[in-house]
């Protein structure tokens, strides 16, 4: 009898990317999907480290998920990689690997499962392995997919642990991921994501090789200019990117390429210089506002979204001040903001004058306020517009459809047509906080 897995991911696209990876690798295995935790013989942990106490509850996701039918449990990802061998203090956990080896997965469910190992840890760091060994589906594709073109990362942010779980910087041959995208859209995806830590820092080998010239490599521009060229893509995004690898061409390409959306993730963190500095971003929230003045000047459809900490250690209230007045300057239309949070081994975690968490929930709160008035201003804009939506999900009420629009905007419609998978023009009628609604044009 064939065994089945149930696989559970927590994180960023490039876990979600990965998890279906995973999938589509034990499923040419032999193994089948259940949809159920308690029905699976395998259960397969996909885990994040970025924020919080991630290990402590994977462990209690574990209690959850296991049953008397558990015959393999696998931790997977970027706690694995920063537990190490402590991630066996929680006894069920038969292998535990790594983000770069996952193509060795199904190996070691095998060894498990014939009772040849009780225990497996596999944390290697293969750049680029991994992607040879991919077992691609025939099955139907989602209409939006990603496509992870990079991972890694050189940057070394002082409070961050994805350096050291994900490892240095890869970039994939240009050749595969045109490959890979070609594939989904010839499988059904109309929307691209072009995925990894930090794709505009991209450089991967060119597809081809001029005789007598040094090999060749195309940034995330010469990139992106290929891929809009696919017949049958209708949207292509990337994400995510570091503020300090945004160039005047990467702004042009957004000009001159209608399938890109005219959106930009970039994350700021701060809006404070010398936290800037201590954070080792590697730019001024100076320097950082005039790229953003510079890409509306070359693409004046552009909007941003952005990632912010509060309580780094030793942020002051004037500090953190600086924070919200560049959060107010910039005009995001979403953002994500997080309490600095210590992660084991990162230099921050080391630093003196570490926040009270109650200082940091108050800023956290007085931040979000603000971001939360940009983001109701720009949905108030868009009533009266007409919105190109991709619909992706049910509503609660009948006939509901929730897309989203360029500006990664949820927009409600009702419909007794199914939208799902769809694009359709919306005009917008009614704004909220963190949707839209109107109606099918
Ligand atoms: N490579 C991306 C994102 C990495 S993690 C980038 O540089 O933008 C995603 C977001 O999580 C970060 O942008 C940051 O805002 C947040 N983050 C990372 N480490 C964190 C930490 N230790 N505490 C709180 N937030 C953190
Ligand atoms: Fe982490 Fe900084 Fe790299 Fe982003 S750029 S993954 S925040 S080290
Ligand atoms: Fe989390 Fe690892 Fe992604 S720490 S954010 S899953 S790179």
């Amino acid at each position: 009898m064939e065994k089945s897995f149930y696989i559970e991911v927590y994180g960023c696209q490039m876990n979600v990317y990965d998890s279906r990876r995973i999938a589509e690798l034990l499923l040419a295995n032999g193994f089948v999907q259940s949809p159920d935790p308690h029905d699976a013989e395998i259960l397969i942990f996909y885990t994040c480290n970025v924020r919080e106490k991630a290990a402590q509850r994977l462990f209690s996701n574990i209690g959850f998920l296991r049953s008397n039918k558990t015959e393999v449990i696998a931790v997977g990802g970027c706690v694995s990689q920063a537990e190490g061998t402590n991630i066996f203090r929680n006894k069920h956990i038969n292998i535990s690997f790594g983000a770069q080896t996952y193509h060795r997965l199904p190996e070691h469910i095998n060894s498990i499962l014939s009772g040849k190992k009780a225990q497996i840890l596999d944390l290697a760091f293969d750049e680029g392995t991994k992607f040879r060994h991919l077992a691609p589906s025939t099955a139907k594709a989602s209409h939006s997919e990603f496509v992870t073109i990079q991972e890694g990362c050189d940057n070394f942010c002082a409070y961050c642990v994805v350096p050291y779980t994900r490892g240095r910087e890869y970039s994939r041959p240009a050749k595969d991921v045109i490959a890979e995208a070609r594939e989904f859209i010839a499988r059904g995806a109309k929307e691209i994501t072009l995925i990894g830590q930090n794709v505009n820092s991209y450089h991967g080998e060119a597809p081809y090789i001029t005789v007598g010239q040094p090999k060749e490599t195309w940034r995330l521009e010469r990139l992106i200019r290929e891929i809009a060229l696919l017949d049958g893509l209708k949207r292509l995004r990337y994400t995510t990117s570091h503020p300090k690898d945004f160039t005047a061409e990467l702004m042009r390409v957004h000009a001159e390429t209608p399938v890109l959306t005219p959106f930009a993730h970039i994350p700021v963190q701060s809006g404070n210089d010398r936290i800037l500095k201590l954070m080792n971003r590697g730019h001024t929230a100076r320097a950082y506002l005039d790229k953003l003045a510079m890409f509306r000047d070359i693409c004046p459809s552009i909007q941003f979204s952005s990632d912010f900490i509060v309580g780094f250690p030793t942020e002051t209230d004037t500090e953190f001040e600086d924070t919200v007045n560049l959060a107010e300057a910039a005009r995001y239309t979403i953002s994500y903001s997080f309490k600095y949070s210590r992660r084991k081994n990162t230099p921050a975690d080391k630093m003196d004058g570490q926040i009270p968490e109650r200082i940091k929930e108050e800023r956290l709160a007085l931040l979000q306020e603000t971001l939360l008035k940009s983001q109701v201003e720009h949905n108030r804009a868009l009533v009266g517009t007409t919105q190109e939506v991709l619909f992706d999900r049910v509503g609660r009420k009948e006939n509901q459809y929730i897309g989203k629009n360029v500006y990664l905007q949820s927009v409600i419609v009702e419909s007794s047509e199914n939208l799902i998978g769809e694009f359709r023009n919306v005009l917008v009628e009614q704004s909220g906080e963190n949707s839209v609604s109107g109606r099918v044009l």
